[in-house]
């Protein structure tokens, strides 16, 4: 469903990733995990359209959609909910919500997918007149997933959805993604609690430097003796 073939990604001069491969299939939880500044968010925002400087190509339905716009990607069913939120503060979650239903196609189904985020996610619908900037950690990840929700999306993509959350709502976060993929929808989560992800993932890409080390089932990584000792400290 998603695939990226020899992604090259720089910042001015300085390459980031390095001939990525990767592939997505539908209906699949796959999980990303790499250390701090491996280029795991570059990776996101380069799937997701908002980083331009890049050689290779990303395709969706084995289309390549490099020449469509961040705004452009949503419609076609691929939907970021990027690192650290990024919520409207000082908007209502429902003011929040609305916003993610940007497309034409999504604006027309608000309503009814509205009804459908708050039966997944009902602390939404009991605080829908709350500002989402008053909310907690965990709440306010709900909501950024929420939004993503209205989009109406057939491929999410996660970028460190538990950072800082109490374990409660990491635990909650994956019951979550299993439940999302249930409903039909195919899921790329990129994670630094990386025990979770390989358990939760059918596959897994190791990210290291910009390059991808490892790539396999999620729980045969779980038991890798070299990715144990990277980054289960084991
Ligand atoms: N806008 C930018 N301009 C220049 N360099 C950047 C920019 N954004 C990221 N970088 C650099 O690119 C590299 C990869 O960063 P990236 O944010 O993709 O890593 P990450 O794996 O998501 O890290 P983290 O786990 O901390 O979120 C880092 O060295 C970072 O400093
Ligand atoms: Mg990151």
């Amino acid at each position: 469903m998603l695939d990226v073939r020899h992604l090259n990604a720089f910042y001015g001069d300085v390459q980031v990733l390095h001939d990525i491969n990767l592939t997505v299939k539908a209906g699949e939880i796959v999980g990303l995990v790499g250390a701090n500044a491996a280029g795991k968010s570059s990776l996101m925002f380069t799937m997701a359209g908002l980083r331009t400087s890049h050689q290779g190509d990303v395709l969706l339905d084995g289309v390549a959609i490099n020449d469509l716009a961040a705004y452009e990607r949503p419609a076609k069913g691929l939907v970021l909910v990027p690192e650290r939120r990024r919520l409207f503060p000082f908007m209502t979650v429902l003011e929040n919500l609305e916003i993610g239903a940007f497309s034409k196609d999504a604006r027309a189904q608000a309503r009814t997918t509205l009804e459908e985020v708050f039966a997944l996610l009902p602390v939404l619908a009991e605080r829908r007149k709350q500002l989402a900037g008053s909310m907690s950690g965990g709440e306010q990840q709900m909501l950024a997933i929420g939004r993503a929700l209205m989009a109406k999306p057939r491929v999410l993509l996660l970028d460190e959805p538990t950072e800082g959350l109490a374990p409660i709502y990491v635990k909650l976060l994956f019951d979550l993604v299993v439940d999302l993929r249930a409903k039909g929808l195919t899921v790329m989560i990129v994670e630094q609690n990386v025990h979770h992800v390989l358990a939760t993932a059918d596959r897994a890409y190791v990210l290291e430097n910009g390059h991808i080390v490892m790539e396999g089932e999620g729980k045969q990584l779980l038991n890798d003796d070299r990715l144990k000792k990277a980054y289960l400290g084991l």
